[in-house]
């Protein structure tokens, strides 16, 4: 072993005792054995269960559909436009019930919907589970893999959540990939590309082998809720957004193009105007802003529970930050990695397809802090010079040959994007 090699093999070992990932010790993620080429960046969307739970129909859902064109979410790279649990018609079991959509609810069908999300350049998504029951109690898909597939895909269906409502907690594996194997083979079989997302609460470490499966992303955790940091799971459930945050280090390697950790559907901007299925005593603006450029550095799926009709305008500023999405939705499809954390401030960093870097400085502190980033120490690159943009203020901050210093306050997150600067010659 040359030296080079034997300083990247103690780097490798320390650093990672020490807490702390190296950036530079990242390698490129495994391909999977399947794949149905869906989802090569993160997807991007809106799902109905935050904000409505069961209270769904076709009105909201042309509204939301209208809202995403004239908020400028759809220009900002939202496409998906999902429907969660409760389209149904029957609540019990499908071998006594078929699964039909609810006549009332959607007088004109599910595929008149898809028509007219496709009219506007958007994508639905429907949400079924492996069970006899789905989570709220209605039809599931349990021994009808193939004709519900076949189902959706007649209908425009472009997105499946499917969700096993954290059974099987301490199922074998082998019984885990059938379960949700048969339901992405059903899907692959269909000429329509239909994404797949298997939310399993994170369980029988479903990141280990989802990817192999064709699973485009899968939960890590249990539910989000509507909190940054509450003590303690809320009714030993719910994680709130820093947990959520630290259930995911360590899991990066498992994401890559076309398979994603699933950090839930977010909650920004909620405050309170959410469904009485989800819990939490809301966040500020600032945390919210926080989640979201955590989610985006994590290559988290950008799927927003907020009511899009009717956001106000630090939350459609938030939810569309094209500099900040742009980190997310990067062709190099890799996540950030925590790279160092003392004190509760902690550093994440990203690496992007044009050789720069994203840096995110999160302070999970009380008290404002200086926060330093050293491009040399901790992400281990050689430039002697560098330009920095601070992607929340849209600002250029200028040309640096020392570490970066910014001052940040309780619970806010600075999202930086670093630039090597060669010199002219
Ligand atoms: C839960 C799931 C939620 C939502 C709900 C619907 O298990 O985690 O995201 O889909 O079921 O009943």
């Amino acid at each position: 072993m040359n030296r080079k090699n034997l300083i990247a093999l103690l780097v490798m070992m320390i650093l990672p005792a020490l807490g702390v990932n190296s950036a530079m010790a990242a390698d490129a993620p495994k391909k999977p054995k399947i794949s149905n080429g869906l989802a090569l960046t993160p997807p991007m969307g809106w799902s109905s269960w935050n904000n409505f739970a069961e209270h769904i129909n076709e009105q909201l859902m042309i509204e939301t559909i209208d809202a995403f064109v004239s908020s400028g979410m759809r220009d900002a790279g939202y496409t998906y436009v999902n429907l969660d649990d409760g389209w149904q018609r029957y609540k019990g079991a499908r071998n006594k019930y078929p699964l039909e959509f609810d006549p009332v609810k959607f007088p004109r069908g599910i595929k008149y919907l898809s028509d007219y999300a496709h009219s506007k350049g958007l994508k639905l998504g429907i949400y079924s589970g492996p069970g006899q029951t789905t989570c709220a109690g209605y039809t599931g898909s349990e021994g009808h893999e193939k004709q519900d597939a076949a189902m959706f895909a007649s209908w425009g269906i472009e997105h499946l959540k499917y969700d096993s409502c954290c059974s099987h907690k301490d199922a074998p594996v082998p019984v885990l990939k059938t379960i949700f194997g048969d339901m992405s083979k059903a899907l692959m079989s269909q000429k329509r590309g239909i994404v797949l997302h298997a939310c399993h609460c994170g369980w029988g470490n479903i990141w280990e082998w989802a990817a192999d499966l064709g699973i485009n992303h899968w939960r890590i955790g249990q539910d989000l809720s509507d909190d940054f940091d509450y003590p303690g799971n809320r009714e030993g459930y719910y994680f709130d957004i820093l947990d959520m945050l630290d259930r995911g280090v360590g899991l990066e390697q498992y994401a890559g193009p076309g398979h994603w950790n699933d950090y839930d559907m977010m909650v920004v901007g909620l405050a309170g105007k959410r469904s009485k299925d989800l819990v939490g005593a809301g966040a500020s603006n600032v945390e919210y802003r926080t989640h979201f450029s955590l989610w985006a550095m994590m290559d988290s799926p950008l799927l927003t529970g907020t009511d899009v009709r009717s956001m106000d305008s630090y939350t459609k500023e938030t939810l569309t930050n094209k500099e900040v999405i742009a980190l997310n939705q990067d062709a190099l499809g890799r996540p950030a990695t925590r790279i160092s954390s003392v004190n509760g401030l902690e550093i994440f960093a990203k690496e992007l397809s044009d050789g720069s870097w994203a840096v995110a400085l999160l302070n999970r502190g009380s008290a404002t802090a200086d926060m330093t980033v050293s491009l040399r120490k901790d992400l281990h690159l050689p430039w002697s010079k560098y330009s920095i943009r601070d992607l929340w203020q849209h600002a250029d901050l200028g040309t640096y040959d020392i570490p970066y210093t910014a001052e940040v306050i309780s619970h806010e997150t600075k999202v930086i994007r670093v630039y090597e600067v060669k010199d002219a010659k």
